[in-house]
């Protein structure tokens, strides 16, 4: 008999990716989105989980709108952190392993070389503080949770998903002729959905717990991002390099968060994909599901 798996916030781009990846692995998988389990709801939490008596739960829900956050802070204190309260004492009581995905905005940005699971957290933001609230949430109820830092998630579900990603943003206004204005001095690890998800689950299937960061295969400006996005897809695109100075935003940003994938790379887990061959992958797999439609669940 196969394993089972809970996939909370399963039509989120990442949910989509960590339930083929899970089904791939052998594992039976019940997916639940947001209408069929809101994970604020502790009952509705606890009641699932007591019910499929899952081995593995795994939280893809987030609430992920960080601008908006600062002036809904406590909204996304519940999404984010006293959620994952919810899923890691359903977890405790059910005794299943928990995976969580945290963020890069954990960090303020003062450094210049890519994060480490051993780097201090310090959030410059309402989101950060609400993600790192979660991972201390899984780390206090369970012994053996495992929480996932990761980082500019772009899935090739973007495409159907409510919030999209930044690839997706990037086409849409190239599409609409629009100018655009990408930063150059905030540098990040964005991060393929299905790699990542490929190794969550690896992580997951060998049962190990604590913390990992998972992040794209190297650090790159945004605006170098977004010209490897044009450089790929061979769409011509009217990008003009800006700056944080020239573009402010409700919340404030870490300059610099690339993510070291250096621990789970020591550990056996293999390299995230570079930002061309990721590009390549997502411009394939993006045409399949543009065909096919939203079929993630
Ligand atoms: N996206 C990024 O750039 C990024 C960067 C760093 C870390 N992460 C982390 O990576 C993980 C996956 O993110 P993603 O890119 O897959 O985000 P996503 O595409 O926005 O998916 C998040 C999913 O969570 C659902 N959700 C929100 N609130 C919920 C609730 N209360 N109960 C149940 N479901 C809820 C959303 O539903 P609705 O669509 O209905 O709101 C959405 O389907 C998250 O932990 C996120 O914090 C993401």
């Amino acid at each position: 008999m196969s394993k089972k798996a809970l996939v909370f916030g399963s039509r989120g781009q990442l949910g989509i990716e960590i339930t083929r990846s899970l089904r791939r692995a052998g594992w039976a998988v019940v997916s639940f989105d947001r209408h069929t389990a809101d994970v604020r709801q502790s009952d509705v939490v606890h009641s699932f989980v007591e019910s499929e008596s899952p081995e593995l739960v795994v939280n893809c829900a987030a609430y992920n709108t960080v601008d908006r956050a600062e002036k809904e802070p406590a909204a996304a204190y519940y999404a984010n952190a006293l959620a994952v309260r919810n899923l890691a004492t359903a977890c405790r009581k059910g005794n299943a392993r928990l995976v969580h995905f945290s963020t890069d905005y954990v960090f303020d940005g003062a450094k210049d070389q890519p994060y480490t699971e051993a780097d201090w957290p310090h959030p410059r933001n309402a989101y950060g503080v609400s993600k790192l609230s979660g991972e201390h949430y899984a780390f206090a109820y369970l012994d053996s949770a495992l929480v996932i830092r990761t980082c500019g998630v772009y899935g090739p579900e973007g495409i159907h998903t409510a919030h999209g990603n930044f690839v997706e943003t990037m086409l849409r206004n190239a599409h609409a002729e629009r100018q655009l204005r990408v930063v150059t001095d905030t540098i990040a690890s964005p991060t393929f959905a299905p790699a990542l998800a490929e190794k969550a689950v690896a992580l997951a299937g060998d049962k190990r717990f604590g913390l990992y960061h998972a992040g794209g295969g190297q650090p790159v400006s945004w605006y170098d991002f977004a010209r490897e996005i044009f450089a790929v897809c061979q769409l011509p695109a009217d990008l003009v390099p800006t700056t944080r100075a020239e573009y402010p935003t409700q919340a404030e940003r870490p300059l610099f968060s690339a993510l070291s994938n250096e621990r789970l790379e020591r550990e056996g887990y293999g390299v995230m994909p570079s930002v061309r061959e990721a590009l390549v992958a997502y411009f394939d797999r993006r045409e399949d599901a543009l065909r096919q439609g939203n079929r993630g669940q």
